[in-house]
């Protein structure tokens, strides 16, 4: 990884998980007029594409590795980043997946709850003590996590199925779930990262943490384990998605997302929609208690991983 000097610090840096594919990479090119990007993937050489990207459109970025799958890792890719000592103004936890079907990561736990909590909780955890007061930690999550969310009800989501972290680290969702494959798992994921910005609102008033429902991307790269029908229709309407309510396109998304990220004032719990405006998450994890019990528990399956040697 390249090592910057403190004279040649530049003025913001800004933390993107995830930028090598859909939303990311265009909110990462976005970011580019805003100061450094810190690229945190999993695949060096894809890192190392967006990089040549950002550099092209006369940008500045650096590539940090990690598997958010992973917490050793992405403890270690948090360690890295703060040890740049870089004037970070925003962190925009955006990688994620959407398995099909059930496999387990390096600890032993689900693939989706894994990557798409547990890593980036460990991740921002990790990263914490070294952002500056007024700092923007934002999560993109899903609607996905509401069982009254009509439009996800329709592609076959009943809402988290959260039970608990333990429970859902060993791929157990409540009863009376979706009968597609990987739904309740990608939805009680994407509830986590809710959970995590409510909480550590009310927790870390000295941070400002916000939430972003980007909007149905068919032009993104998560139906990547959808079959080939499903992943061509995606292609086929993702050019008019924007013109279709609740749907975006990853352009649009990143605009949205930058705003947020970048936006100075003290906003915190907030979620934003597909247009950049508040709004609701649903009864479950607008809960304090429920949000507070969820970051609790993810912090105590943390606490059975051995730290950092
Ligand atoms: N697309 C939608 O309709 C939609 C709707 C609501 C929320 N979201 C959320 O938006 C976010 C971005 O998704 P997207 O739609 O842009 O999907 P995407 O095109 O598949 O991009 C996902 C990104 O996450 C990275 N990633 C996946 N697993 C990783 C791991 N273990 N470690 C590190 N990086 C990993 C991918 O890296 P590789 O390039 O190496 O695979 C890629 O850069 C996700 O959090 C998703 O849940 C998407």
């Amino acid at each position: 990884m390249t090592n910057i000097t403190n004279s040649s610090l530049p003025a913001k840096a800004w933390v993107v998980t995830g930028p090598t594919s859909g939303i990311g990479r265009s909110t990462a090119l976005q970011l580019t007029g805003h100061g450094t990007v810190v690229l945190v993937g999993r695949d060096a050489r894809k890192l190392a594409k967006v990089q040549a990207k950002v550099k092209a459109d006369g940008g500045h970025a650096l590539p940090v590795v990690a598997d958010f799958s992973d917490v050793a890792s992405v403890r270690r890719a948090a360690a890295e980043i703060s040890a740049l000592k870089l004037p970070i103004a925003g962190v925009l936890n955006n990688a994620g997946i959407m398995p099909l079907a059930p496999a387990q990561s390096a600890q032993g736990w689900d693939l989706a709850f894994a990557t798409n909590h547990v890593g980036p909780f460990a991740f921002t955890e990790a990263l914490i003590p070294y952002l500056a007061d007024g700092t923007n930690v934002v999560f993109i999550a899903s609607a996905v996590e509401d069982s009254e969310r009509k439009i996800a009800a329709a592609a076959g989501f009943r809402g988290s199925r959260y039970i608990s972290a333990e429970a859902s680290a060993r791929g157990e969702w409540k009863s009376d779930g979706s009968t597609h494959a990987g739904a309740d798992a990608y939805a009680t994921s994407k509830q986590g990262n809710l959970a995590t910005v409510f909480a550590l609102s009310r927790e870390i008033p000295r941070l400002r943490f916000r939430a972003v429902e980007p909007g149905v991307n068919p032009g993104s790269n998560l139906v990547r384990e959808m079959n080939a029908a499903i992943r061509l229709l995606s292609k086929a309407i993702s050019p008019i998605a924007p013109l279709i309510p609740y749907y975006s396109s990853p352009k649009r998304a990143a605009r949205v997302i930058t705003d947020v990220l970048t936006d100075p004032s003290n906003a915190t719990g907030v979620y934003y929609n597909e247009n950049g405006k508040p709004m609701q998450a649903s009864k479950q994890v607008s809960d304090p208690e429920y949000s507070d019990r969820y970051v609790a528990e993810t912090r105590a399956l943390l606490a059975t991983v051995a730290p950092m040697a």
